[in-house]
């Protein structure tokens, strides 16, 4: 039996560390012994002689990385596929594992030149020979591996590595005999750790601890009940007593310098063939991006997105525009272990804009609403991008574009109906998108048009500060200006530290002066409001003074109570006991509001809806057909704002805290302005520049 394996090993004659290729190597060039190292080699080579035929490869000179054999390719029947080292200080190992594949009279396959696979460090066989589990993620790529299966007739499961230590499969992976599995959990990604137990069942699974780990417990040599290792813990030859294997211990701690133990010393090149041969399960995509691709980091966005979801790109096309005005393309394949983890990354690519070019262009997957409220598993989650689907051959506009939705089509008489829906408003009989094929979506792909200064363009970017918020409220000026005098629209959400901070009376202004359309907060900016204008007081601090005054916590309760007895804020306006403030001013001039209600309201004020549904109902009606909204101070309020508009309309978030105001600008929409300081500062700041934006506008059009 045991003479039937052979395992090919390479002599550490040349054997060094010589360069940096993975972490175990850093700070270890030129510090391990060619002397000890040979011992070790020798011992390891004594023990598996016991147990299997070892072949030779001759070691060459120049390449100190050529005893590690596992690397070499890997074996299956008859076959080979050669490696294709992703690391050039490996690259000139293959022609010398190649001709010794051929000698021996390996069908060698050679995989294209610039797609990277390490052999058997990253692959390996189930030991029954049910398939083969094959790793990526740092040295072989994702694309190898429908060759593996293709060229060896056999199912190929894809792991992926995540931590960059266990940079090989064969670092934190090792199937034994019986179905049995070693393993490093924490090396792999959840998508693979889920794969990996539903292929071995518990009973099976061996899972280790780190210390086992990084002693490389994993890089292990199996033939049948005897496991070859560097080291193993106490618990671990339990563990593996337990289950019927002998654990042979012999020290590679030179080889350890190289980030390489047993396993990685060996290439077994005697491999059964499986019985039944099955095919790879990848699954790819090729999609086309366009835009101002490098300006606005879409590429990278979408790159990220590839392989933080668990599959891996080629970049096939980049055509970058010449000039900065200029947009550029880009076409990318798209690959993922599985057609489930395929189209999960889909749905995220088609969300930055990208277009998928399948020869035949897929009509949107549709699932009927069979609970209300309730979407069909895997609903295509709407972003705050126009959306269009693909319906019988038609490409649909969707209808209120919003975010966190789910696309309802209905039919009617003038055709399909593609509409954003929240989940609760999801009605049976409709149908609504899953999956993530047939939707596209637009970016807005021009730059921000070309600002009066240079120092203008930073806008785009997102998030300033400091010095740089006087000439944002220029341009912001500038705006509500233009969009005043075109009968455009503004809405502002405000909170309570609009008030504390003395920002009152410029929002006042800004009111009487035509420039705010809608108002929307929450119970405190009104009550904060009104006790400043009835009492002098915010929560109890004496705004001109800015210190507490004797009594001062009572002050709001009391301006809610008032409030109370008159039955809304308009009636208390009405009846002469409220005379001025935001609040005043939007009655007077007849600004909507909406006073959404939250859990830590006290009173409330008569007009504060406290049933969310109603007031996130209203807060949408009230921002249809805004052209810019003016975001102050409420993190609460702003970010629900966010998520009900679409992708189109300004914003303008500002914010003592930057982490609000990069929260609102990550929309991703270059629209959205952030400014970090503090609101009251800002409003004085805009108001004065509106009233020299006045003078100047005036003179202009005059
Ligand atoms: N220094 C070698 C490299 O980084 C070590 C290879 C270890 N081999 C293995 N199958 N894990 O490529």
């Amino acid at each position: 039996m045991t003479d039937s394996v052979r395992i090919l090993m390479c002599a550490p004659s040349h054997y060094e560390v010589d360069y940096v290729i993975n972490p175990w190597m850093e700070g270890n060039i030129h510090r391990s012994s060619r002397e000890k190292a040979t011992v070790q080699w020798n011992q390891l080579y004594e023990v598996l002689k016991t147990y299997a035929t070892v072949d030779l490869v001759e070691p060459q000179p120049g390449w100190p990385d050529m005893v590690f054999t596992a690397n070499a390719g890997l074996v299956l029947g008859d076959a080979v596929v050669l490696s294709r080292f992703f690391h050039p200080e490996r690259q000139g190992e293959e022609p010398y594992f190649q001709q010794w594949f051929e000698a021996q009279g390996y069908k060698v396959y050679l995989l294209p030149k610039s797609l990277p696979f390490e052999g058997a460090g990253d692959a390996l066989l189930d030991r029954a020979g049910r398939w083969l589990w094959a790793g990526y993620g740092f040295r072989s790529e994702l694309d190898s591996h429908p060759y593996l299966a293709k060229w060896l007739d056999v199912e190929v499961l894809s792991l992926r590595l995540v931590d960059q230590r266990f940079y090989h499969l064969d670092t934190c992976f090792c199937p034994l005999t019986d179905g049995y599995l070693l393993y490093y959990p924490p090396a792999f990604d959840t998508y693979s750790n889920h794969l990996i137990e539903l292929r071995v069942p518990p009973e099976k699974r061996i899972p280790i601890a780190e210390v086992d780990a990084v002693n490389f417990a994993c890089n292990t040599v199996n033939i049948d009940r005897v496991v070859v290792m560097n080291q193993a813990s106490e618990g671990l030859k339990k563990a593996l007593g337990d289950r019927g294997f002998t654990v042979v211990e012999t020290p590679l701690t030179e080889f350890l310098k190289a980030g390489g133990a047993a396993k990685c010393l060996t290439l077994r090149v005697t491999e059964p063939r499986p019985e039944s041969p099955q095919a790879s399960t990848v699954q790819s995509r090729v999609v086309h991006l366009e835009g101002h691709l490098l300006d606005t980091g879409l590429v990278n966005r979408a790159l990220d997105a590839i392989v933080a979801g668990g599959g891996s790109f080629q970049v096939l096309n980049f055509r970058l525009g010449e000039q900065r005005q200029d947009q550029s393309a880009a076409e990318v394949k798209v690959s993922a272990p599985d057609a489930a983890v395929l189209a999960d990354i889909m749905g995220q690519l088609i969300d930055l804009g990208a277009v998928s070019i399948a020869e035949e262009v897929s009509e949107a997957n549709l699932a009927p609403v069979v609970q209300a409220g309730v979407a069909p598993d895997d609903f295509y989650v709407t972003t705050i991008y126009p959306t269009e689907v693909l319906i019988g051959g038609h490409w649909v506009k969707v209808q209120g574009q919003r975010m966190d939705g789910a696309i309802a089509i209905t039919q009617s008489a003038e055709g399909t109906l593609a509409r954003c829906k929240l989940l609760r408003d999801l009605a049976v009989g409709e149908s609504v998108v899953i999956g993530s094929d047939g939707i596209r979506t637009k970016r807005k792909t021009t730059t921000l048009k070309p600002a009066k200064t240079e120092e203008f363009s930073f806008m785009g970017a997102g998030v300033s500060s400091e010095r740089r918020v006087e000439l944002v409220v220029e341009q912001i000026a500038w705006d509500l200006r233009r969009i005043r005098d075109q009968g455009g629209k503004v809405v502002v959400t405000a909170g309570p530290v609009v008030i504390h901070t003395g920002g009152s009376e410029h929002l006042n202004r800004l009111i009487r002066d035509g420039y705010v359309h809608a108002l929307l907060g929450g119970n405190a900016i009104a009550v904060h409001d009104i006790e400043q204008s009835m009492m002098g007081t915010s929560l109890g601090v004496d705004m001109q003074r800015g210190v507490s005054v004797h009594g001062g916590h009572r002050h709001h309760l009391k301006a809610i109570n008032a409030i109370r007895r008159c039955g809304s804020i308009a009636k208390a306006v009405e009846q002469g006991v409220l005379r001025s403030g935001v609040m005043y001013e939007c009655v007077k001039h007849n600004i909507p509001f909406s006073l959404a209600g939250s859990i830590r309201d006290d009173g409330p004020l008569p007009d504060t809806k406290m049933d969310l549904l109603e007031a996130q109902a209203d807060y949408a009606r009230l921002i249809e057909g805004a052209d810019l909204i003016l975001m102050l101070s409420s993190m609460l309020h702003s970010i629900g704002v966010g998520n009900m508009t679409p992708a189109g309309v300004k914003m303008v978030c500002v914010d003592i805290n930057p982490a609000v105001v990069t929260k609102l600008s990550d929309r991703g929409s270059i629209e959205s302005i952030g400014v970090v300081t503090d609101v009251g500062l800002f409003l004085s700041l805009l108001v004065q520049q509106l009233n020299k934006l006045t003078g100047d506008y005036a003179q202009k059009s005059a």
